[in-house]
Parts: structure tokens; C-alpha cells; sequence
């Protein structure tokens, strides 16, 4: 018996190591697959002997069953985010601020503030593109892992937590450790694993992700730790959160303590004492980025001293004393040539740049979004022109200009489509609207969309139905209307005889489908595709209805009369309810058994400064994505539309805010930036 315990406990303590030097040190001494055996042999010794298991052995990183949600935890000190410049001048500008406030005397340099040390040590890191999450290690064990939320508030991701293995589930011992160690940094995915798992999720039918940050926060969401686990997620610390009791006087200081301890920290961190140092080595990293295998897109800034932190502060966004610099986007020039009209799922037809295949910020490009036609117009491009295409970490790369000194004697104009391309039918531009439009509702690549929407996480919901397969299914004949979704489980032989369909893929996807009948009535309005009745709408009027017998039989006026809901939106409702094809589609599932009634709850009035607002999103902000923000708001009782009118009641302009903002000027409209959004959203919590 004590030799089994003492053998355990080497091989924790050798896996341990491997852990250490392969995350930390970044020299690993064994291969993956003898990592693998000693993993596999402390497994089996553990199986024989469940009394030896401890909660902090290396097997015990994934943990049992699913969870059911995530419990909010309050931060002990908020999280707040980082100002960001893309501008050396405002580097300088930064620093003669971090100057001032500390009172220091800029002695005059030969070449001004980039020549001089001040008496103001600085650290660099890598700017991570991932996800910022904080860890709580109580004696050493790691307790509570949460992710930032809005800064005061965020997710108990623990058991997540536990699976990556950068991230130690106890630290190791060290001299002057302290009892209570917060530690916060990035969790992130390698662009190898990213292009990995896009492909798995391609070859399931499975949308892929945007980039490794939604990615990265995509996985930190899943309820199941096996899931995290098998997508090998990553992390570096970079900074602390509470210390008790707390000896460290600098940054630099703390990192190497976190690194002895057993956390990752990145090995390009540098500690330098002159802004002129910052800005070589800021120089230098921009090549070099490329070659570390996971997006970094800037360089954030710190003052190393914690008393000279402290006497710079914070506003209430972000601390003084830190500032993220950021990398343009990776440009390439390429050719375009030709331009394809893509039809949405409302009917809107949307320029796409057909490009020669260019190499950019770490993928082949093919394709790129031009917008719409007044953008096409402003950029002044043709068919066979040199373009400049950018990739901002995000979505899809976009066109940004023609290369003028480079255009062929022979362009063509850019043509909109007078028939949709799809169809054929005559195109329409709707008054008030940049869009063109197919209006045609039995247009076979709309109702792609809209099935591919219907079928979305948001609405009811499908796994397995994504963009991929709709298209697979509708060109075998198996797929032409919503109904046509419900009778696939009956047809598992012609499912069996499509490409890259297994019999699990296909009982996969049969059981998703019947799964998926009894999510109830607002999931189902939200999946149809009606004009102007998004998640919020939707879940409204299931609420107030409670049925689609009731939703149907009520009058426009009815509907109009419903809190919230305005008569524009209460006209397409009813239009589209009693238009023949929308009469089809609600008979078609209830044949096919698709629940469509709603339980209706007591409702406790929104008290928001949204209800009833008409709010609009431009630029990116740090606190939220688009789709959370856009959720919470509605859940405010706001409702968060795509462009700017006259009947806007409020802007929130993010980071590069687009032309909307221009719109709301012009318009006279409020705008308010992150921060006063974050005070607002603070009182409703
Ligand atoms: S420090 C108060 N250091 O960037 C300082 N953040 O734009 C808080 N990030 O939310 C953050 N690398 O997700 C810091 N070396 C680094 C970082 C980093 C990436 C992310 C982090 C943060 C965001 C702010």
C-alpha cells in the first residue's frame, strides 16, 4: 500500500513538472505521447485505489457531469480593461500623462521623449487576443476560476478552468507565497488548434468560429468540461488581482513570483526603463508576432512600480498607468475579380468580393465583404482592380480601397443585380434602405437562409444543421421548406446516402431535429425570420399570447397594443401570419408536432433607463460582444436595431464606431461611449 501511495504521488509530481516546463518554461523534456503513458499509468493506480484520488491529481482536471449554468461571482477588485492607441504620438502622449502625474520633471532628451529614461520602469507584454479570466488559488489550491463579465461581475468557470493545462491546480510551494493569490491573465487558442477545430466543426455541420477569441470564449461558455478539454485551450498571467498578505512592490516582481509558483507567464514579457526601449521593442514585435503561433495584437504597456500605479489611479474605465498598442490590421493587395451577389434571409442582397487567394494575418483569403452598394460607390472600385484587403482580427476581411497607380486599362463596373441572382426576380431598392432587395418570399437561397436561421443556437436550436449541411440537404432535394426539417427523422436512408454522413452524424442529427419540437413558441417566432421580431419581440408576444392559435386570431391593432410592441413591427407580424406562405409554414409544423404555445410567467416590470428605448451598436466594444450586449439590453426592455434614424434614442459608439456614428451626429442623437454605458448597466444590476 505505501509504495502504491508513494508511486501516485512521483508520478503527480513528474507530471507535474512536465506540465511546468512545457507551459512555463517552454522547453519540454518528454514527448506528448510519454506524457501520455505516465498520465495513463497515475489513471490506472487511481482506478485501483479511489481512496489515494486528491481534487489537485492531474487526472482530476475534468470533472464529472455537465453543469446546468454558470453561478455569477463578484470580483474582489474589478477588471477593468486597457485605453488602446494605434498612434506612437499617443504613446508619447500617454507617457508625458504617466510624467505628470507622477510629478517627475521630463528632462529634455536630444530626441525628446524617445531618448530618455525618467525614472519610470516600464513592462511590456504581448497583447493576447483571448479572454480574460481570473484565478483564485486559496494555500496554494486552485478555488475559483471566474471569467471578466462586465468587470464587477463575471462567470464561475472553474471546472472550464480546470481542464486547460497551463493553468496549475495547485501551486507550487515558495518561500513567501502568499495565502491568497488572485491571479488574472489570458485564456487562449493557438491558431493551429483554432484551425483544428473550425475543421471538426465544418465536417459536422457546425458553424466555424470567427476567430480564436470567440473561440476561446465560445468554449469557455460550454457547460461541459469534456468539451473544454478537448479543445486545448491555453493561458499566460499578467497580472494580479487580490494579494493577502501582499509583498510584492512591483509588477516585474509579482510575475516572477507567479512564474516560480508554477504560472505561465509570457516569455516575451520585458521590463525596460525608457519609452524609447518601449518603442523598439513594440518595432520589433510587429514582425515577430506572426511566428509565435497565436494572434497578438498589440503590445500593452505597464508602469512596473505598484506605488506609481497607485498614484496615477484609474478612471473609470481603465487604469492610468497602462496602455495597449495596438497593430494596424494586416493588409495584403490582391486582385478583385468578379463580385457575387449573396441573398439574406430577409431578401437582401449583399455585395462579396471574389479575390485571387492572398496569404493575410495568417489565413488565405478569398473572399471579402464589400456591404452594399453606396459603399461600393464611395470606394469607387471595378471588376479587375488591385484591392487592399484587411483582416482586423475579425470576421470577415473587408475591402479597403483600390490601388489607384495599379488599375488595369480594362475594369468593369460593379454592377447591383437587376434580378436576384438566385431567382430571378426583379430587384427592388426599399425607400430608407441602402439594401437591394429580392422581395420574392418563395426565393430558394432566402428560404436557405432562413432555414439555416431557423435552425440557428439562438432559435430552436438544431445541432448538426448548420450553414454546411442545409446547403447539402437542399441540393439532395431532401430540404424546401420548414416542414421538410421535421420529416428528415423519417428519412434516415437518404440521409445515410449523402457524402460525409455516418450513422452517428445522422442520429445525431435526427435526434437534434425531435429535440428540438418542444422548445416552445418564442423560439419558434424568433426562428422564423419575421421582419423586425428578433429574440426580444418574440419571446414577447409568445408571453402575451401564450399561443400561435391566439397570435393569429388577434388583429393588428391587438397586436399593436401589446407593451413594447410598436405598430410597424405588429404590421409585418400580422402579414406575415396571414400571408398563404406563412399560414404554410405555421400548418407544416404543427403537423410535424412543433410545440407552439408558450407557459406564461408573472412577469416582474423592467425597471431599465433602456425600456423602450431604440438603441444601435457601432464599433467594438471590450466589455461585451455584440450578441451579449444586444441580449442584455433587450432583456432591459430596450430594443437594439441595425441603423441609425430618426427614430433612434441612443448610440453606444465602441472602439472604430463606423459610419453610424457619423449618422447620429448628423441627426442630433445621444451617443454615449463604454463607460457611461457600464455606470448605466451597473444601476440595473
Ligand atoms: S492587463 C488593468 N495585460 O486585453 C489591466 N490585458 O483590452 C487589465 N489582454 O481585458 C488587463 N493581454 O483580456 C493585460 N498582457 C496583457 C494582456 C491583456 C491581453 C486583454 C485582456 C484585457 C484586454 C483589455
Amino acid at each position: 500500500m505505501e509504495s502504491v501511495a508513494k508511486r501516485i504521488e512521483r508520478l503527480r509530481n513528474e507530471i507535474h513538472r512536465h506540465n511546468w516546463l512545457y507551459y512555463v518554461e517552454n522547453r519540454p523534456e518528454i514527448s506528448d505521447q510519454a506524457f501520455d503513458r505516465l498520465l495513463k499509468e497515475l489513471e490506472r493506480l487511481e482506478a485501483q485505489h479511489p481512496e489515494l484520488i486528491t481534487p489537485d491529481s492531474p487526472t482530476q482536471r475534468v470533472g464529472g457531469q455537465p453543469l446546468a449554468g454558470f453561478r455569477a461571482v463578484e470580483h474582489t477588485w474589478p477588471m477593468l480593461s486597457i485605453d488602446n492607441t494605434y498612434d506612437r504620438n499617443e504613446l508619447a502622449a500617454w507617457y508625458q500623462r504617466v510624467l505628470r502625474g507622477l510629478k517627475i520633471q521630463p528632462s529634455a532628451g536630444e530626441g525628446g521623449l524617445f531618448d530618455r529614461g525618467d525614472g519610470v520602469d516600464l513592462v511590456l507584454e504581448p497583447k493576447i487576443d483571448g479572454v480574460a479570466v481570473s484565478l483564485r488559488y486559496e494555500d496554494g489550491q486552485l478555488v475559483l476560476a471566474a471569467t471578466r463579465g462586465d468587470g464587477r461581475r463575471g462567470d464561475d468557470i472553474t471546472t472550464n478552468a480546470r481542464t486547460i493545462r497551463a493553468i496549475p491546480l495547485r501551486l507550487m510551494p515558495d518561500d513567501g507565497m502568499p495565502r491568497l493569490v488572485e491571479v488574472r491573465g489570458e485564456v487562449y487558442m493557438t491558431q493551429e488548434e483554432f484551425q483544428r477545430l473550425n475543421h471538426q466543426r465544418i465536417d459536422q455541420g457546425l458553424e466555424p468560429f470567427a476567430n480564436p477569441r470567440n473561440a476561446t470564449a465560445g468554449t469557455l461558455k460550454q457547460l461541459d468540461p469534456r468539451v473544454v478539454a478537448s479543445r486545448h485551450l491555453r493561458f499566460y498571467a499578467h497580472g494580479r488581482g487580490h494579494l493577502d498578505p501582499d509583498p510584492y512592490r512591483r509588477h516585474s516582481e509579482f510575475l516572477a513570483a507567479a512564474k516560480r509558483w508554477g504560472l505561465p507567464v509570457n516569455p516575451h514579457t520585458r521590463q525596460v526603463s525608457s519609452l524609447d526601449e518601449a518603442w523598439k521593442y513594440i518595432e520589433e514585435f510587429e514582425r515577430y508576432r506572426a511566428e509565435l503561433g497565436y494572434l497578438v495584437d498589440g503590445v500593452v504597456v505597464k508602469v512596473d512600480r505598484y506605488d506609481q500605479q497607485e498614484q496615477l489611479g484609474a478612471t473609470s474605465k481603465a487604469p492610468r498607468w497602462c496602455i495597449a498598442y495596438k497593430y494596424a490590421a494586416e493588409q495584403a493587395t490582391t486582385r478583385l475579380r468578379d463580385v457575387t451577389w449573396q441573398v439574406g434571409k430577409g431578401g437582401t442582397l449583399t455585395p462579396v468580393a471574389e479575390l485571387e487567394p492572398v496569404f493575410v494575418a495568417g489565413t488565405t483569403v478569398k473572399r471579402a465583404s464589400l456591404h452594399n452598394v453606396d459603399e461600393i460607390r464611395r470606394k469607387g472600385v471595378r471588376i479587375g482592380d488591385v484591392v487592399v484587403i484587411e483582416k482586423a482580427g475579425e470576421i470577415i476581411p473587408q475591402v479597403v480601397r483600390y490601388v489607384e497607380d495599379q488599375r488595369p486599362r480594362h475594369t468593369k463596373a460593379i454592377e447591383p443585380p437587376a434580378r436576384c441572382p438566385s431567382c430571378g426576380t426583379p430587384t427592388v431598392h426599399l425607400e430608407d434602405e441602402v439594401a437591394l432587395r429580392c422581395v420574392n418570399p418563395d426565393c430558394p437561397a432566402q428560404l436557405r437562409e432562413r432555414l439555416i436561421w431557423f435552425a440557428g443556437r439562438d432559435q430552436m436550436d438544431i445541432e448538426g444543421l448548420g450553414d454546411k449541411m442545409v446547403h447539402q440537404l437542399a441540393d439532395a432535394g431532401l430540404l424546401h421548406s420548414f416542414g421538410d426539417i421535421y420529416a428528415l427523422p423519417q428519412k434516415r436512408d437518404r440521409l445515410l446516402e449523402l457524402e460525409r454522413m455516418g450513422a452517428k452524424k445522422a442520429d445525431n442529427l435526427i435526434r437534434a431535429i425531435e429535440e428540438s419540437k418542444s422548445r416552445g413558441l418564442a423560439r419558434v417566432l424568433a426562428g422564423l425570420g419575421i421582419r423586425h421580431v428578433g429574440t426580444r419581440t418574440a419571446a414577447i408576444l409568445a408571453q402575451h399570447f401564450g399561443s400561435i392559435d391566439a397570435l393569429v386570431e388577434a388583429g393588428q391593432e391587438q397586436i399593436a397594443q401589446v407593451d413594447e410592441i410598436g405598430p410597424v413591427t405588429a404590421e409585418s407580424v400580422y402579414k406575415f401570419l396571414h400571408h398563404e406562405s406563412g399560414r404554410q409554414v405555421i400548418r407544416e409544423l404543427r403537423e410535424a408536432g412543433v410545440k407552439l404555445t408558450e407557459p406564461r410567467q408573472a412577469k416582474a416590470p423592467v425597471k431599465s433607463p433602456f425600456a423602450g428605448k431604440t438603441i444601435v451598436l457601432t464599433g467594438s466594444l471590450e466589455s461585451f460582444d455584440r450578441k451579449t450586449l444586444t441580449d442584455r439590453l433587450e432583456s432591459l426592455g430596450a430594443k437594439v436595431t441595425g441603423s441609425v434614424s430618426k427614430n433612434t434614442d441612443l448610440v453606444i459608439v465602441g472602439e472604430s464606431p463606423g459610419s453610424k456614428l457619423d449618422k447620429a451626429h448628423e441627426l442630433g442623437i445621444e451617443t454615449w461611449d463604454e463607460a457611461q454605458l457600464l455606470e448605466a448597466l451597473k444601476k440595473t444590476s
